[in-house]
């Protein structure tokens, strides 16, 4: 089986393609237009989104075009998209917001919701209301996949002490996804650890380093070890944690990156791997260890 297509089978017995297509800062009916045709047209075959990205309507859209263009059903794709911070612990606001993603995307359900933030954008990180309301939003989610809008629920940016407060009130329904920065310069060993041992599927973003920073690409042991296994550098990465089974979701505008993004059929050595979970650790987007 080749990496396009490999599968990850959640704890909701939903099935989620490793490798998907990020559109943070994609904006723009035509350009999302453009991505999503050439991701199609590549293999790719899961795309992710957030309410706070701006572009879910333009994606629906574009997906209403362009499954028909290459043959393909709604069930062919997958497709996640996160609630907005500003609604945590609100649950009219979930469901309202729900109804909207649903709409804009154009589909009757949502493959995988995620919980953007485990912080709520009207009151401090440090609160200690936060728990609480979080209880409150996944009690509101688990509703809503029972009702079958949502077919797998997750979260996102969240640390172990999070996962611990949720693991223990989660209604029977465990997170499916932990949707985290992850990638040789922010490694988060322990908590990939933590999730494996609880059955929770970690997805990495920010695989290349975001799009505000070349660190990460231009990182020279991830150069050379790129180099020397003639890969681009972001080959490399997005290999180097599909290769310990997590799920990556690199976002890209340029048709020969999104092009360059699925061209994962390699492997990465032992002692390559090591040397890429050795560099010194930097953190390139928000850091959620102060939300209580
Ligand atoms: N849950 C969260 O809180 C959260 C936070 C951040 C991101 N995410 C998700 O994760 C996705 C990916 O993270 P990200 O958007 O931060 O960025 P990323 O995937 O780490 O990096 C994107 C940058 O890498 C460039 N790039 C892509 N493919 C490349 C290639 N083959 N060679 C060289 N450069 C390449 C892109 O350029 P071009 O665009 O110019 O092609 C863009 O500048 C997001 O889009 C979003 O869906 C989630």
């Amino acid at each position: 089986m080749n990496s396009v297509t490999q599968n990850v089978r959640l704890s909701s017995g939903f099935y989620m393609p490793l490798i998907g297509f990020g559109t943070y800062k994609i904006q723009g009916r035509d350009i999302i237009y453009e991505v999503v045709d050439e991701s199609l047209k590549v293999g790719f075959r899961s795309i992710d989104t957030a309410v706070v990205y701006r572009n879910e309507e333009d994606i629906g859209h574009a997906l209403k075009d362009l499954l028909p263009k290459y043959n393909l059903q709604r069930s062919d794709i997958f497709i996640t998209t996160k609630l907005a911070p500003s609604e945590n612990g609100n649950p009219e606001g979930i469901e309202q917001s729900v109804q909207k993603s649903l709409k804009a995307l154009n589909t009757t359900y949502i493959d995988l919701y995620l919980i953007h933030w485990p912080g709520t954008t009207r009151i401090p990180e440090t609160s200690t209301d936060n728990p609480s309301l979080r209880a409150k939003t996944w009690d509101k989610l688990v509703d809503l996949k029972e009702q079958g809008l949502l077919r797998s629920i997750g979260v996102s940016n969240y640390t172990i002490d999070h996962l611990e407060g949720l693991l223990k009130n989660c209604r029977g329904v465990p997170p499916a996804v932990n949707q985290v920065e992850l990638h040789p310069h922010y490694r988060q060993e322990e908590l990939i650890k933590y999730c494996n041992e609880k059955g929770i599927h970690v997805q990495a973003y920010s695989s290349l380093g975001t799009s505000s920073s070349t660190s990460l690409l231009r990182d020279p042991t991830v150069v050379k070890i790129a180099s020397q296994l003639n890969v681009s550098p972001a080959r490399l990465l997005l290999k180097w944690a599909l290769q310990q089974g997590i799920g990556i979701i690199p976002k890209a505008v340029k048709k020969e990156h999104i092009r360059d993004n699925i061209l994962l059929d390699f492997s990465i050595d032992e002692k390559d791997m090591n040397t890429l979970s050795s560099l010194p650790q930097q953190k390139y987007t928000w850091d959620p260890s102060n939300v209580y």
